[in-house]
């Protein structure tokens, strides 16, 4: 596990995409979920495979939902975006799981979304 850890977690991963989006011009009290989009899914086809999941689940607004692994929390903000349900991300890492934590209060979405570090292979739920 340890080895997983490691390999994802890098430092001050907050403070650098806080960077990025500033030199690109972005006003911080206006980021959009489609402004992280480039830097938040760590997965093949972005967006568009999350937004396709998304539409087959059939998700309703009353569901909570678990996202194991969420990384920094991309798939885990656009689904409670698209479907109004309250959505609990898990990652190993504590790095990611405090970048997910801070932009999803930057995009005001702390009410619905929320991180947890933990361990797949060890539910605190
Ligand atoms: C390829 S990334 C995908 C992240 C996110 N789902 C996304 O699509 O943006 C895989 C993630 O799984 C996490 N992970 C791997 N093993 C895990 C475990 N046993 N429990 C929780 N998270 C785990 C890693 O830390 C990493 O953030």
């Amino acid at each position: 596990m340890k080895h997983i850890h490691g390999y994802y977690s890098p430092k001050d991963l907050y403070n650098s995409i806080i960077e990025g989006l500033k030199k690109v011009g972005k006003d911080l009290s206006r980021v959009t979920l489609d402004d992280l989009q480039p830097v938040d899914e760590f997965h093949i086809r972005g967006d568009v495979a999350t937004k396709e999941l998304i539409k087959l689940a059939n998700f309703t607004p009353e569901m909570h939902i678990l996202d194991v692994g969420c990384g920094v929390g991309g798939s885990t903000r656009r689904l409670s975006h698209r479907t109004g349900c309250c959505v609990t991300g898990i990652d190993l890492s504590d790095e990611y799981i405090d970048a997910a934590d801070k932009l999803t209060r930057l995009l005001g979405m702390q009410e619905r979304v929320r991180f947890h570090a933990a361990s797949a292979l060890d539910l605190p739920f």
